[in-house]
């Protein structure tokens, strides 16, 4: 039998292998409530411009809030022959409350209906995410309030470079998230219009009232160009890339957790509900949930991808590519909500080898840049000798198997005669993260300062 939402035209029915390509309900279901939001707007917004009676616009509400009812406790019958959400929640309410429900498709199209259900879940996620990105920060600020003046290495190439405070690195990650933050916000911000009314693709003849719907489904301002909201998914776009973005954060700092819990470095210890084990090696501690943060920017980011690919060269104004916008962005999102709360958990319960730590920080000549700074400051050598003689000295600690505040005065005063016993000053590690007090640097004050900021910000 042809179909009761379009088969006016329509002598036979979809082959099977039609139907199974063309439905989307296995997985536009999930936005049942945003449809029937959308369309509760949309009817009160027909009833008030007197499109349509107040008697069918009562119907409707309350045959959508029946079939919402339905959908929320499992007792929805959702049907592939319908295709889509849109044709199953409509066909529902006219099972319910008879001629009425066939009223309200006037001005509008599955078009802007799925523009409008979409921008909707959207932002819903957008939201769930800037929230998700808050809690894994104060979890990073919890880590850096208390160890604010714990040293650790810090690394460029991977290699020791100089020794950084363990809450500096914290706050490293807060202040990427805050970035991630900003971004959502900045795409919501952007996206918060209304599509709904826009019909087809070229507007309606029914004088209906867009600010109004607009407002009712807590968008700014209704779109500007109907063809344009019709055929735009920039909205999905950007939360894709705003969460590959957060989501590559993410995967940084899951590497981070993957090389601090390895038995060559023991940073950090997650404790057993974080943990895995091996069914041979029974000494085996695994990371596999930073493992899995590391991986998920991989779908994440083809979500992007693949989402591009499928905008890429469609013609104005809807086509059906668009209908594979919604897993691509369902998974992704799915994937962040997963990686954030995975990530959350683990920071708040990782803790840090201090003893671990501070003898990593000292090792491999972390101190050399403190050395090369000591004698342009002490000496007035040009920063260039001083970097030599700074390398030379190492060479020469590197050949006995020491480190830096091993070799004695006399050997320094070999490479450079005007070295006194002052240096050593500037050979421990503390003292060298202690004196980079510059704005933003590691010294625990600076990063007590930087704490202090972002408590505020986060109320
Ligand atoms: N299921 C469709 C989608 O997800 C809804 C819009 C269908 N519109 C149409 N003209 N066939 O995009």
């Amino acid at each position: 039998t042809s179909n009761q939402m379009w088969g006016g035209r329509f002598a036979a029915g979809p082959d099977a292998i039609m139907e199974a390509i063309n439905a989307s309900i296995g997985f536009d279901q999930r936005m049942a409530a945003q449809d029937i939001a959308g369309s509760r707007a949309h009817a009160e917004m027909l009833a008030a411009t007197g499109i349509l009676s107040d008697s069918d616009a009562t119907a409707i509400r309350e045959g959508l809030l029946t079939v919402l009812s339905e959908i929320e406790t499992g007792n929805f019958h959702f049907s592939t022959a319908l295709e889509d959400i849109h044709m199953n929640v409509e066909a529902r309410l006219k099972e319910i409350i008879g001629e009425p429900a066939g009223r309200l498709h006037t001005a509008r199209s599955r078009n802007d209906q799925v523009a409008t259900d979409f921008r909707l879940w959207v932002r819903d996620q957008m939201d769930a995410a800037m929230a998700g990105i808050e809690a894994l920060q104060r979890g990073f600020l919890a880590q850096a309030e208390a160890g604010a003046d714990w040293v650790m290495p810090g690394f460029t190439h991977l290699q020791t470079a100089q020794p950084v405070t363990w809450g500096h690195h914290m706050m490293a990650y807060v202040e990427m998230l805050g970035r991630d933050h900003s971004r959502f916000a900045d795409a919501r911000a952007r996206m918060n219009e209304s599509p709904l009314g826009s019909a087809a693709l070229a507007g309606t003849g029914f004088p209906i009232d867009r600010e109004m719907t607009a407002h009712s489904l807590g968008f700014d301002r209704p779109t500007a160009n109907s063809l344009d909201a019709v055929s735009d998914r920039d909205f999905a776009l950007e939360y894709l890339s705003c969460a590959s973005i957060c989501a590559m954060h993410l995967s940084r700092f899951a590497e981070e957790l993957v090389i601090w819990s390895s038995a060559q470095f023991r940073f950090v210890r997650m404790p057993d509900k974080w943990s895995t084990g091996s069914s041979i090696m029974p000494q085996k501690r695994n990371p596999d949930a930073a493992e899995l943060i590391r991986a998920k920017i991989g779908r994440i980011f083809g979500a992007n991808v693949a989402l591009m690919m499928v905008m890429k060269g469609l013609p104005l104004a809807y086509s059906k590519d668009m209908q594979e916008d919604k897993e691509q962005v369902f998974d992704a999102a799915d994937n962040l909500m997963l990686a954030l709360a995975a990530m959350t958990g683990m920071v708040g319960d990782m803790t840090a080898n201090r003893p671990a730590m501070a003898a990593a920080a000292g090792a491999g000549f972390s101190t050399a840049t403190d050395l090369a700074d000591w004698l342009v400051r002490a000496l007035g050598l040009p920063f260039r000798e001083a970097h030599h003689v700074t390398g030379t000295l190492v060479g020469m600690a590197e050949a006995r198997g020491c480190d830096l505040p091993d070799l004695a005065l006399e050997d320094m005063q070999s490479v450079h005669a005007g070295i006194t016993a002052d240096v050593f000053g500037v050979l421990g590690v503390e003292n060298s993260v202690a004196s980079r007090m510059s704005y933003g640097g590691t010294a625990p004050a600076q990063v007590r300062a930087q704490v202090a900021r972002w408590k505020d910000r986060l109320g």
